[in-house]
């Protein structure tokens, strides 16, 4: 069982914690937000809430862990150079925290109830905890490596569907990648599943996965700060995360499929010479 008791420290338990404050915060800053500005085009936005957010994560995690490094999304220079070259200086610390202040920036600057706050946390570059959390929802999703991923404190599993055409799948149209190829893989792919959701929070889709609620998940360039605790709870309840030909996860994988497993292979099949 995951340990949530802050006294002991467990950097958990201090995921959890500072996720559900963090998810306070921005649910009452739900519809009152002043500044929207566009980071690298009309959609790739930023709040002040997903700033003042992430310094209260990263004020927060100092407060416990003063020597753990944290790559956060709203401090990094915008753009997928500026994500990469972030993650370059901070690969090989021991403890890296990795943090998206609201996954669904677009969702809740219009007011669509669907985004999340996610925490993770590297060790030695390894995945060792996962933690998203749904402020509108109350919904927290825990992970710890080697522990199992939890929903409100109850274990989850990812789903059971066995093929592509029983599957209820996520995906997402990311701002640096409208490109033809993405758009073509997505018509390819609605007539062979039983239904795509694309709700604008890779995070929370992830989460969903690992829950079982969806059955499978794709989408090309993401960031680590997207993905990074979504990835160890569908590991962690089972389930199965590539990039797009089918290499395991690593940190700079941006290209991601995730799957409850069954149907990976199938999944991966469409994606055969996406990079032709
Ligand atoms: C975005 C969301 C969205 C995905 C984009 C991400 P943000 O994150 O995860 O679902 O399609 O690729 O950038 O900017 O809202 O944190
Ligand atoms: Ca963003
Ligand atoms: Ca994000
Ligand atoms: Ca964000």
């Amino acid at each position: 069982r995951i340990v949530t008791s802050i006294a002991g420290k467990s950097p958990v338990a201090v995921a959890v914690n500072t996720a559900a404050k963090a998810g306070e915060w921005i649910k009452s800053k739900l519809g009152s937000y002043e500044n929207l500005e566009e980071k690298t085009s009309s959609q790739d936005l930023v709040t002040e809430v997903d700033q003042g957010a992430e310094k209260l994560i990263t004020n927060l995690i100092n407060t416990y862990f003063p020597n753990h490094a944290i790559l956060g999304e709203e401090s990094v220079e915008p753009g997928p150079e500026g994500a990469k070259r972030a993650l370059e200086k901070m690969r090989n610390e021991e403890y890296l925290w990795i943090i998206d202040p609201i996954d669904g920036t677009t969702n809740f600057v219009h007011g669509f109830p669907f985004f999340c706050v996610s925490i993770g946390l590297v060790h030695e570059g390894e995945l060792a905890a996962g933690v998203i959390y749904d402020p509108l929802r109350d919904e927290m999703f825990v992970s710890e490596k080697g522990k199992g991923a939890y929903l409100k404190g109850r274990q989850i599993r990812v789903s059971r569907e066995l093929r592509l055409s029983e599957s209820l799948m996520a995906s997402g149209f990311p701002p640096q990648d409208r490109s033809d190829r993405h758009l073509q893989k997505f018509t390819e792919i609605v007539p062979k599943v039983r239904n795509i959701r694309t709700s604008g929070s890779a995070a929370l889709h992830l989460a969903y996965l690992a829950a079982g609620r969806i059955s499978g998940f794709w989408e090309p360039s993401l960031n680590v700060w997207d993905v990074a605790a979504g990835v160890l709870l569908v590991q962690e309840a089972g389930g199965r995360v590539t990039d797009l030909q089918g290499n395991p996860y690593t940190l700079e994988t941006t290209d991601i499929a995730a799957t409850n497993g069954h149907i990976h292979d199938e999944l991966l099949k469409c994606f055969k010479n996406y990079y032709d």
